[in-house]
């Protein structure tokens, strides 16, 4: 990867997206200033740290520190940057409509603080016609007569590949209304070898609502199929191999399971279904995406009953508790829902995570926190597996069945292979197979 033309880049807002994409564009010579307001969070930065895990990003931010500066200072950042993204979060309210009040704040930040030309650039995923609304808001907060650009530049990284998603991606989509931010746009991202999509700001935002929500039509289509599988004796891995061999289907994300979870999924297509009855049309395809993808969890809630029956005093263990692995993300994931029923059905429960142990202690005091696969194995009357993290592939079954008082495994990832479960002996279930 040949070095940039260096620019000055400040990132509001360093989560997952903010902080990934401030330590990249670091890596492919940029000058980058992260701002958050979290004061513990840019200490942690500033003495190295990483706040999230996210793998291979500990060592690109070391490989660049000379390159990156951590600052709760916003006006600091608007100040010294030509370019400022907007990556702060934009959560759900309770309507499903996303809460746009943090981009707002920055909007008039940088209109009540900017001395010259800036360009700003949405990072954050936010509805169509967002861009047009932070150009009203500077417009109407700028002191001065300044010049200035809205872009829109959605980020397609995904938790746990971040780094490699950022630097190698399919596409990089810009949207933009004038020839000085394209260019702006083009010269930031001049080193990463990919095809630019180069569009108008609504198109842009809607690129990345349109993905999301496609994306999960695919998890909730397949998952949909699975339980037809259950009904019928057909394997959903065979369907869905059969499927995605057809090059306009694709093999991606046909994984049945208990359903997607996360900090995006949920929340982009709850957001998009909002939109678009905003804009009059009612989105009733992916209103089933998210009934299905819920009913997902009622399910799996079932097979467990199915095979204990009276759920009240079993103890049961739980592996995988983050919403997918390589990460420490809990945000809406299955894991949480999955808890949260099994203790009102008053289940005795154990949990595990390589990585999520901390996030969820936040939530459930009263469960228990074991440090390892076998001692959440030890007189479990079953296991249940919500995550397929890489170390659960390697279990020694055969020691994990003497530990167990009952040898019984609902497995919501499909991770393990049907006739050796069988061979071991367990009571095997899993998602849309046998
Ligand atoms: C998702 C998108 O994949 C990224 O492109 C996007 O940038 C990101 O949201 C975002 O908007 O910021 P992410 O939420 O990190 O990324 O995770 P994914 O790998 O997409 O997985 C989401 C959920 O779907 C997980 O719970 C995963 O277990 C589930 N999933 C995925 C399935 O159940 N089956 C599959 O076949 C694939």
């Amino acid at each position: 990867m040949k070095n940039s033309v260096s620019k000055k880049i400040t990132i509001i807002g360093s989560g997952y997206v903010g902080l990934t994409s401030g330590i990249c564009f670091a890596e492919i010579g940029h000058n980058v200033i992260c701002i958050d307001s979290d004061k513990s969070k840019i200490e942690k930065l500033k003495s190295g740290k990483i706040p999230i895990y996210e793998p291979g990003l500990d060592e690109l931010m070391k490989k660049n520190r000379d390159r990156l500066e951590f600052s709760t200072d916003l006006i600091y950042g608007i100040k010294e940057s030509e370019i400022i993204f907007i990556a702060v979060g934009t959560p759900s309210n309770a309507d499903g409509s996303a809460d746009l009040s943090y981009v707002e704040t920055v909007a008039r930040s940088v209109a009540i603080n900017m001395q010259e030309y800036k360009l700003i650039v949405e990072k954050s995923t936010v509805p169509v016609q967002t861009a047009e609304w932070i150009r009203v808001t500077i417009n109407r907060y700028k002191g001065k007569d300044i010049e200035f650009d809205v872009a829109s530049n959605p980020e397609f990284l995904r938790e746990g590949s971040a780094v490699k998603d950022f630097l190698f991606p399919d596409r990089i989509v810009i949207g933009v209304e004038s020839e000085k931010a394209k260019k702006l746009m083009l010269c930031l991202y001049e080193p990463i070898n990919a095809e630019k999509v180069i569009v108008d700001t609504k198109s842009a935002e809607l690129i990345k609502h349109a993905s999301n929500s496609f994306l999960a039509m695919k998890i909730s289509f397949i998952n949909a199929v699975a339980n037809i599988c259950e009904k019928t004796g057909a394997d959903i891995e065979k369907v869905a191999l059969g499927m995605g061999l057809d090059k306009r289907i694709g093999k991606d994300f046909l994984n049945a399971g208990v359903g997607y979870g996360g900090s995006c999924f949920p929340k982009d297509v709850r957001a998009f279904i909002w939109i678009s009855q905003q804009l009059g049309y009612d989105f009733n395809l992916l209103k089933e995406v998210e009934k299905i993808n819920l009913k997902q969890r009622e399910i799996f809630i079932k097979k467990i009953e199915e095979s204990l029956w009276i759920l009240k005093d079993k103890n049961i263990g739980i592996l995988g508790l983050s919403f997918k692995p390589d990460t420490d993300d809990i945000r809406d994931a299955p894991a949480i829902d999955i808890i949260k029923n099994l203790k009102e059905k008053g289940a005795k429960i154990k949990v595990y995570d390589p990585k999520a142990m901390d996030n969820i202690k936040k939530i459930f005091a009263d469960i228990e926190y074991c440090d390892g696969l076998d001692s959440v194995a030890k007189n479990s009357d079953c296991l249940i597996f919500l995550t397929e993290w890489e170390e659960f592939k390697h279990i020694d079954f055969d020691k994990i069945k003497k530990l167990m008082s009952q040898p019984i495994i609902i497995d919501g990832r499909n991770i393990f292979d049907l006739e050796k479960m069988k061979k071991l002996g367990f009571v095997y279930k899993s998602v849309g197979r046998g």
